[in-house]
């Protein structure tokens, strides 16, 4: 049974959380990482308990719900084993209490996380869980509790989250939001966020990870065998419900029909039934309003003259008599003309289908940029020249190729999107816990944790960033009191191989975000912010309204006004980035036109006057995870390059 929150509870649980931040703060990094071990072996250990829960309450199968206890147990370790290495409460200060408001469809592993990640940093946490998992998450924190975490550092706040989410949000004393969930949340919460400043005078962090409009791109060297399978688990597994899920299958022209063909055949032998039951693939969609959301959306499909194919195999009798009374979807395949058709993410088992052309690879993927989504996509190819082609242009945050793509691994594959997919930074990733912290070192990032070796396949800088940098650095030097950042190799574009399983080769890149916007009131602060901008090898988009920008422009070099946009309006610009120094005032109004924009999430990053600019808050972060025993031998040797 539930009992969910009233404002009076959520009031009370906000103070008592802010009156003991302080204390946890100062427990050390070792110790909090201690707690979080010992909860992360209680929960293996209790692994089958959990698995009954996850099965009953959230509809999991039970393969779904193994793997959902090892990542919450992953996110544990891997959070505090970052601090225990790498922390020190002197230098490493928290943001103070922190909300994190969790998605149903990973009650455990998403829950964990997030809490884990705030707790690990020195925060105090007040979880909200999806309302359909609330018992889940009250195992989850008993589980933390049981394993030292104080009450007064972890509270549980079960509720709706139209009812409870103002109240743990819209509060001054709460300095950071974590959430996953709609994109339209996620924007609700920015705009409550932006009303006020957090932490030193600071935006307050919110991390959002959303949805996507996931595409998986076939060429017709692939292996048909591998595909089916790969599009299978992709698209219905968990019946479709992951952010990660696969949503539009583009597939090249001349060997559609043959893919079509097996994917049917193999869709009709996947079972749908109750999840309890080991041999049921398919399990429910978690309740009856996304089941007739998922439904309308196939009507309309097929309204608008869709070919939609329904596939799954019958069960006996009990099965079937399950099925009518439960919230289930079948899977389901559309064909589909163009991606446009797709207004939104569609959060179930139905796959779409996109026939291209050759020759049209570079349209295709245009498109689904066009989308604004950027969280996974697929590739199966075994053209070398291909997976080139296409993880330079993918701009997502996760590329599976040659296998499917979900189940993200924490450090292996560390996830996360970027433009309408979500905020960054990467959770299981090396820059997840800064996100969580008011204060950190400056030399922080130079050896940043669990990355290993670096490797060549970087896509290279824009060899105009590299000169125009250097044209800067030759400028500055004639200027008196204006120095450049050091550079820092890990930022800009860098390619690192992280640790994996053999026979996967798993690749993390940071890239500069595309423009920043870059507001100062003199000429030394918007110098300082070119500086770091133009050194990280992004674009610059400054205020034309503003004086000291129009006058500064006019003096610089033409190379460095190259890289800039003097915007007469920077409002009808585009930018994923904006970095502030001035006033309180001028800050929040920053911080409020930005929130009433249409679209992604930007960024907003104040620094105080001579500070450094933390460049981690201007990258986007890629992984890139391959099956390199995949294409059946040397792939290379089937292309004359
Ligand atoms: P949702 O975004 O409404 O719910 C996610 C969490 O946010 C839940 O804990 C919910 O209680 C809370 N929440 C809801 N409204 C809130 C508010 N105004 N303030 C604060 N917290 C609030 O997602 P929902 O309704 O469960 O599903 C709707 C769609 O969202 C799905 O069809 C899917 O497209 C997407 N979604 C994406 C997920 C992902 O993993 N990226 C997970 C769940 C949903
Ligand atoms: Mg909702």
């Amino acid at each position: 049974r539930v009992r969910f929150a009233t404002e009076a509870d959520a009031r009370q649980a906000v103070a008592d959380a802010a009156g003991y931040a302080a204390r946890w703060a100062e427990v050390s990094p070792a110790d909090r990482a201690a707690m979080l071990l010992r909860a992360a072996d209680a929960m293996e250990a209790d692994m089958q308990r959990l698995m009954g829960l996850l099965v009953r309450e959230a509809g999991k199968t039970y393969g779904n719900a193994v793997a959902e206890v090892r990542e919450a147990v992953d996110f544990l370790r891997y959070y505090a084993a970052q601090v225990a290495s790498t922390f020190d409460n002197a230098t490493y200060r928290p943001l103070g209490v922190v909300t994190c408001i969790s998605p149903w469809n990973f009650p455990m592993a998403i829950f964990t996380g997030q809490i884990a990640a705030a707790l690990a940093a020195g925060n105090v946490v007040i979880a909200k869980p999806a309302e359909q998992t609330t018992l889940i998450a009250a195992e989850g924190v008993k589980l933390l509790w049981d394993a030292g975490i104080p009450r007064e550092a972890l509270q549980l706040m079960p509720g709706r989250g139209r009812e409870v989410g103002p109240w743990l949000t819209d509060d001054e004393r709460i300095q950071g939001v974590m959430f996953t969930g709609s994109t339209e949340v996620a924007r609700e919460l920015q705009r409550i966020l932006a009303k006020r400043l957090g932490p030193a005078g600071c935006p307050v962090p919110l991390v959002a990870e959303t949805g996507g409009q996931n595409a998986m791109i076939v060429d017709s060297s692939a292996l048909a065998e591998q595909v089916v399978r790969d599009v299978l688990i992709s698209a219905f597994d968990s019946a479709g419900q992951r952010c990660s899920a696969l949503r539009v299958l583009c597939v090249q022209e001349d060997v559609a029909g043959q893919i079509t063909t097996m994917l049917k055949g193999a869709m009709a032998e996947l079972r749908m039934g109750p999840p309890s039951c080991l041999s049921n693939d398919v399990g429910p969609v978690i309740d009856a309003r996304a089941r007739d959301g998922i439904n309308r959306h196939i009507e309309t499909m097929a309204a608008k003259g869709r070919k939609v194919h329904q596939l799954w195999r019958e069960g006996d009798a009990a099965t079937r008599a399950a099925v009518q009374r439960g919230t289930y979807v079948p899977p389901t395949l559309i064909e589909i003309e163009t991606l446009s058709e797709l207004k939104r993410e569609v959060f179930g088992p139905v796959l779409h289908l996109l026939r291209y052309r050759r020759e049209d690879l570079d349209q295709l993927l245009a498109q689904v940029k066009a989308t604004g989504y950027g969280l996974t996509m697929g590739l199966h190819t075994r053209i070398d020249e291909t997976i080139r082609q296409v993880s330079s242009q993918a701009q997502v945050g996760n590329l599976y190729v040659n296998r499917n793509m979900v189940g993200a691994v924490v450090g292996v594959q560390p996830f996360g999107g970027e433009g309408l997919s979500g905020t960054g930074p990467k959770a299981g990733g090396p820059l997840y816990l800064y996100r969580l912290l008011s204060g950190r070192p400056d030399a922080a990032l130079e050896k940043p944790f669990g990355v290993h070796a670096s490797e060549s396949l970087a896509p290279p800088t824009a060899p105009g960033a590299t000169r125009t940098l250097a044209e800067m650095e030759a400028w500055c030097a004639g200027q008196p009191g204006v120095a450049l950042l050091p550079r820092i190799p890990f930022f800009g574009v860098s390619s690192h191989t992280l640790a994996g399983p053999t026979g996967e080769r798993n690749v993390y890149q940071v890239h500069p975000r595309q423009a920043v916007l870059c507001i100062a009131p003199d000429t030394s602060g918007l110098l300082a912010q070119l500086a770091a901008v133009l050194a990280l090898g992004a674009r610059v988009v400054w205020d034309g309204a503003l004086p000291a920008a129009a006058e500064l422009y006019r003096r610089l070099p033409s190379s460095v006004q190259g890289a800039i946009t003097l915007a007469p309006q920077w409002q009808r610009e585009e930018f994923d980035a904006a970095l502030h120094q001035g006033d309180t005032a001028s800050l929040l109004a920053l911080q409020q036109a930005l929130a009433a924009r249409e679209g992604a999430i930007i960024p907003l990053v104040s620094v105080p006057k001579n500070a450094p600019v933390p460049l981690e808050r201007l990258v986007v972060e890629r992984s890139i995870s391959i099956d390199t025993t995949a294409a059946g031998g040397n792939a290379s040797l089937m292309t004359l390059s």
